[in-house]
């Protein structure tokens, strides 16, 4: 700062503060240039679905062969925190957490290129998440997001006939969801319908089911539609019913 200062006096402002500014973006460039690679990913959420095999991309920017590196993928909620470990050219599995012993792998031959993309087999609800790439070496590190999601149709029933109203009360199902989805009722005109909450029940695989009854009334049509969604993974699935023998 004095030096700043000392240069600035009786001198005007614009003159000396030039060249310092272009030395500092100068100063700049050399140290992001100088060859230090960073891992880059996706930045937007890896969707996955219940089952599937699943690719975390991950990879240094720009690239050298990390092979003979300490690689890691962790995920910092868990205990231990390891998905996988790869050190003396080798994946180092005793050290895994246990859900992902013989689920995760690298590619090695992608290893040589800087390319670190790990591979999740049979993606369960549980391994969503945040996911970090590491390589402790090169002190760099990049964080990807898991989505799991499991979808299944709707299906629908007639449950019956509401004594008060003498309406027609409609039941849907829907199992197997990840993560939790809701439910609506829409008429055949698409108009939403209110219905009684719906019930969620978490299974022990994690996976939701939900269930919603709706009374139809007069004067709606006699086609019903309930469409399960889920927001994050954009998901949605709908079964449509002809109610016959209605009297409207
Ligand atoms: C890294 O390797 C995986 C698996 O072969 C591939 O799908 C991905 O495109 C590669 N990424 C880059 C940046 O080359
Ligand atoms: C969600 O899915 C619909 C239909 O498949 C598509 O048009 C829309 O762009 C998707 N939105 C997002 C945020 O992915």
């Amino acid at each position: 700062m004095t030096g700043i200062t000392q240069q600035m006096d009786g001198l005007s402002l614009q003159a000396p503060l030039r060249p310092l500014r272009l030395l500092v973006v100068y100063l700049h460039l050399i140290h992001s240039c100088r060859g230090q690679s960073q891992l880059i990913g996706p930045s937007q959420p890896i969707v996955a679905t219940v089952g599937d095999d699943v690719i975390l991309p991950c990879s240094l920017e720009p690239t050298e062969d990390v092979a003979a590196k300490t690689l890691e993928w962790t995920r910092s909620d868990l205990n231990p925190i390891f998905v996988l470990v790869w050190r003396a050219g080798q994946d180092y599995a005793q050290i895994k957490h246990p859900s992902f012993i013989g689920r995760t792998w690298l590619f090695p031959d992608e290893l040589k290129h800087g390319n670190i993309s790990l591979k999740l087999s049979k993606v369960k609800p549980s391994d969503a998440g945040t996911y970090k790439c590491y390589i402790p070496k090169l002190n760099t590190e990049y964080f990807v997001d898991l989505v799991v999601g499991a979808v299944s149709l709707p299906v629908m029933s007639l449950a019956g006939i509401d004594e008060a109203t003498r309406g027609v009360v409609l039941q849907c199902e829907s199992k197997g969801w990840c993560p939790e989805p809701e439910v609506l009722w829409l008429d055949g005109e698409g108009n939403l319908l209110s219905a009684g909450p719906t019930e969620t029940v978490r299974g022990p695989d994690d996976l939701y089911t939900v269930s919603s009854r709706v009374t139809v009334e007069k004067s709606h049509s006699n086609s019903f539609t309930c469409r399960v969604q889920q927001k994050d993974t954009n998901q949605t699935r709908e079964t449509e019913i002809h109610v016959t023998g209605m009297r409207m």
